[in-house]
């Protein structure tokens, strides 16, 4: 039988609305080089918008630690207070980099899951290690890149050499970077972005990446981990300290320093819902764009309860946007 969710409605489907506001306030300044001011539209849709949901949310990992922003800090209270009662895992641009580019692949993105239930902490980094369906629970981030490749490559069928592994393009993943390519498989080297590219590996057969690996954003990893517990796949984590004080913060925070971290100990909730919606184009989702009358997005929304997983297109009328303050009235785009 069925267990009922403990929440019983949707909430993925607002958190759609929130993400699409996001992206619809980051939009206008895709390409103009101020990824400052990017993200502070995207901020502060995305905080309004949380405010309308019936939530009793806590930001449990977001933008205040990893930007400074003042806003979407960790532990503030968001929603409009009524049950249920849930952690909020928010990143407004996750791309901050690409969208000030006008690259491929930022996104806006946010995650739910009941109160006390996603991991949190004030560790800017985690080393990651994600597949899909099919390797699932052959992986060990405690063994070396090989072992898993070769693990991984059996459970999917293919020689070695045919799998394409995702890394962020950093000098500290430099050392995996030359450990993938000594064993012969491909590298997808990306410049940012990597829960686009953590979703991109656990749903491997539809982009043709097979694994993710390496150091990166220890907010985007518990996002990742949200989605992931809703589409499946896998992925082991590691916090990944940048020097002493760090570590200490985690013991402080209670972790264990060395400990890696499963897909239930980043988010251990069972009633998790995840939205995020493009803003710039890339493989996941596509872009923003402006068309005649409206502006179109493109979401994908996730609950675990379900494990239902949708894509949304939808058309906002420009007018509406420029009345919400979403649309500057000097960005013109017809
Ligand atoms: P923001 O745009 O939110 O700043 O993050 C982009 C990103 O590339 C993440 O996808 C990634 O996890 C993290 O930054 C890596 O951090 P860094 O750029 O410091 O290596």
């Amino acid at each position: 039988m069925i267990e009922e969710p403990k929440i019983n409605r949707n909430l993925a489907l607002e958190l759609l609305r929130v993400t699409e506001a996001g992206a619809l306030a980051a939009a206008p300044l895709q390409g103009r080089g101020n990824k400052e001011a990017a993200d502070a539209r995207a901020v502060e849709a995305i905080r309004s918008a949380l405010g309308s949901v019936d939530m009793k949310g806590t930001v449990v990992i977001g933008e205040g630690e990893k930007d400074q922003a003042p806003m979407l800090y960790f532990g503030e209270p968001i929603g409009n207070g009524l049950e249920p009662e849930v952690d909020v895992a928010v990143d407004p641009i996750e791309g901050t980099s690409l969208t000030a580019s006008g690259l491929p692949g930022a996104i806006s993105v946010v995650a739910l899951a009941e109160r006390g239930t996603m991991f949190t902490t004030h560790v800017h980094y985690m080393q990651k290690l994600v597949v899909g369906r099919r390797a699932r629970g052959v992986i060990d981030l405690e063994m070396p890149v090989e072992w898993n490749l070769r693990r991984i490559a059996k459970a999917e069928g293919l020689p070695v050499q045919e799998l394409t592994v995702v890394v962020l393009d950093r000098e500290r993943n430099h050392e995996v970077i030359a450990q993938i390519r000594d064993v012969g498989a491909r590298i997808k080297l990306i410049t940012a972005g990597d829960v686009a590219a953590a979703l991109e590996a656990a749903l491997e057969t539809r982009f043709g990446i097979h694994c993710m690996m390496g150091s990166g954003g220890a907010t985007e990893g518990v996002l990742a981990a949200c989605a992931i517990k809703t589409i499946g796949g896998d992925m082991q984590a590691k916090l990944n300290f940048r020097d002493d004080r760090e570590k200490e913060m985690a013991v402080k925070e209670g972790h264990k320093p060395n400990k890696v971290l499963c897909l239930d100990d980043l988010c251990s909730g069972s009633d998790i819902f995840f939205a995020a919606t493009g803003i710039t184009s890339g493989e996941l989702l596509k872009g923003v764009r402006y068309e005649d009358v409206y502006a179109y997005t493109q979401s994908m929304v996730l609950r675990s309860a379900s494990g239902t997983m949708r894509i949304v297109d939808a058309y906002h009328p420009i007018d509406n946007l420029r009345a919400k303050g979403l649309l500057p009235e000097q960005v013109a785009v017809r």
